[in-house]
């Protein structure tokens, strides 16, 4: 299928790693210029070097800090306009909720709402008088409607986006941007291993998966972390002209978590 997204230039932030690495591949597969970003320097510019030689796509390189004002003051100056943002960056880590200070939720606010929220604010008018058409895609989570109880600043974060990305939708009235929300399920990411390092030391690392999904998240019934190229089909379907009718959805891509229908 031809996504037809060649030519148009895309943001994914957090793009060295993870979920967001993976849909910055099928966008630049399928012929989109990319903006490589995370706040490693370094890899940032391997990421942007490896993906212009393996799909003949322009790579861009912005490594910034989400949470810093002036960083993203930077960012809009360096790229004034993008066709699709993805708002895909986030931090996450397990944490008793009595042990969470207000510097938790803060930062988390920070990094995984409020700076996606700025980015919102600064590209959409930026689409809606261009030529009407873009598309925002937030990344939230399963756990934005069923919070784990260990990581409850996290799964907070993800139900705000959930909320944000439908007013912003609702500033789109009338015309062929969309903003919409992706919730993916446990992905196997760079990220998860670490978090798995951290929470099963003593497990030999091929049998943490299965473990943790048993354990922890019983619910799923595909009982296996997702593959992040497995959500980078998705988004970059999201992104592209042929998804014109979603428009302020919560789309769900969690291998069966949420016991509920809808
Ligand atoms: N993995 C899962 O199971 C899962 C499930 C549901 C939803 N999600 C969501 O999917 C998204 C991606 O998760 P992931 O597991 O792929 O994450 P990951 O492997 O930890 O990668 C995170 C990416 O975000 C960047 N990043 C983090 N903090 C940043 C900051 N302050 N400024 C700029 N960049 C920053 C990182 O770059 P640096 O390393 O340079 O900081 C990296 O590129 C997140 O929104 C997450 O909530 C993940």
């Amino acid at each position: 299928m031809d996504l037809k997204l060649k030519g148009k230039l895309a943001l994914v932030t957090g793009s060295t790693k993870g979920i967001g690495r993976a849909i910055t591949e099928v966008l630049a597969r399928e012929g989109a210029d990319v903006i490589i970003s995370g706040r490693n320097a370094a890899e940032v510019t391997q990421i942007a070097q490896e993906m212009a030689k393996k799909y003949a796509v322009q790579t861009y390189e912005a490594a910034f800090d989400l949470a810093d004002e002036n960083a993203r003051a930077a960012l809009f100056e360096q790229f004034p306009k993008v066709d699709i943002l993805v708002n895909n960056a986030a931090i996450y880590a397990e944490k008793k909720l009595s042990a969470l200070t207000e510097a938790d939720f803060t930062h988390y606010l920070a990094v995984n709402s409020l700076s996606a929220v700025a980015l919102s604010q600064y590209y959409l008018p930026k689409m809606l008088s261009a030529n009407n058409d873009g598309r925002i895609i937030f990344i939230a989570s399963e756990a934005a409607i069923q919070p784990p109880a260990d990581m409850a600043h996290y799964s907070a974060t993800k139900a705000f986006n959930l909320n944000i990305a439908k007013s912003f939708a609702q500033e789109t009235k009338g015309t062929r941007v969309t903003v919409n929300t992706v919730m993916p399920g446990p992905t196997a990411t760079e990220g998860v291993a670490a978090m798995l390092a951290d929470t099963l030391p003593d497990v030999a690392l091929e049998a943490r998966e299965q473990i943790y999904m048993a354990e922890n998240r019983p619910l799923s019934t595909i009982q296996r972390f997702i593959r992040p190229e497995e959500i980078g089909d998705f988004v970059a379907f999201v992104a592209s002209p042929l998804a014109g009718a979603f428009s302020g959805e919560a789309l769900r891509m969690d291998g069966g978590m949420v016991p509920t229908m809808f």
